[in-house]
């Protein structure tokens, strides 16, 4: 499905004409249907990672090597061809929703505009559908959330419309850039399971990127490790985590925040128990 080779990325400064390396010739594969968790530190290169695909790297950025998304090379593929790729089979869910929706719209529009099919859609056959994308993300009050800025929806909710938006054009591949990262834990959650559940309904293939290794072992069939623009390690969850070839990863795993570390006993809840098929009340006859 998706075949990246050799990518290099190569950013000049255009004041002082120096250029620096970014990504270091990067290989990896992506089946149809398969999640690809990218995890590093911070500067890692996973977002630019994504941009290449997207071909929204940074101007005076050069890009080498090959993407080639169900045998089409994303990087020599020309104008109309790129376009209509980008629009029809990619779909970008980045960390802030607001950055993916305009302010001065409400969301209904923004759903209907995002619509392939849109243009020969009558105006409340298009809403319909919008209504459906949004119930298809958990959403139920449609028509209020329709009507709503983004100001007006919570962060959670707003991921939810971008999921819809980005589900509405059917592409054949997510890029979901922290797509939870700026939502509290429980909607995290929430967020984490609807785009798991949309992406298995549609069997669409997957790059995951975040900090968090547990949530990409979680959500992915394979880790890919990248530090310093160089992808270290490719595995299974299993593998990366019971058998990590490398320091860097290792340091990775260590540093995950855990509840109870390693080999630390799990602290005792106080309390007691009632004794099986005693008295019912024993342990209350301090209070008769
Ligand atoms: N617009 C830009 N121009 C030049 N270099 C950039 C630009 N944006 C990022 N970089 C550099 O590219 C490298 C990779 O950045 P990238 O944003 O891909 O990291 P990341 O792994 O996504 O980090 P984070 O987890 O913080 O999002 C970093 O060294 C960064 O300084
Ligand atoms: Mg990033």
């Amino acid at each position: 499905m998706l075949h990246v080779d050799s990518l290099v990325l190569t950013v000049t400064d255009p004041d002082t004409g120096q250029s620096t390396e970014i990504l270091h010739g990067n290989s990896f594969a992506l089946g149809a249907g398969e999640s690809l968790g990218l995890v590093g530190e911070s500067g890692s290169g996973k977002s630019m990672t994504l941009k290449c695909i997207l071909g929204i790297e940074p101007s005076g950025a050069r890009v080498t090597g090959s993407i080639a998304l169900d045998g089409t090379d994303l990087l020599s593929a020309g104008g109309e061809e790129l376009r209509r790729i980008r629009a029809n089979d990619l779909a970008l869910i980045a960390q802030n929703p607001h950055g993916s929706l305009n302010p001065v719209l409400p969301v209904g529009r923004f759903l209907v505009e995002g619509m392939s099919d849109a243009r020969s859609l009558p105006a409340a056959e298009a809403r319909t559908r919008a209504a459906e994308l949004l119930r298809q993300v958990g959403i139920t009050d449609t028509e209020r959330v329709l009507r709503s800025y983004p100001h007006q929806l919570s962060g959670g909710m707003l991921q939810r419309v971008v999921i819809a938006g980005a589900m509405s054009g059917e592409p054949k591949l997510l890029l979901a850039d922290e797509p939870t990262t700026a939502l509290d834990v429980t909607t995290q959650a929430e967020v984490v399971a609807i785009l798991d559940e949309k992406r298995r309904e549609h069997g669409l293939s997957m790059i995951y990127v975040t900090h968090d290794l547990d949530l990409a072992a979680a959500v992915c069939d394979r880790l890919a490790v990248m530090k310093d623009g160089e992808i270290l390690e490719i595995g299974t969850p299993e593998e990366i985590r019971d058998r990590p070839k490398t320091d860097y990863t290792r340091a990775l795993m260590s540093a995950r925040p855990q509840l109870y570390p390693e080999g630390s006993p799990e602290p005792a809840l106080g309390g007691n128990t009632p004794a099986l098929g005693g008295d019912a009340h024993a342990n209350t006859e301090d209070r008769a």
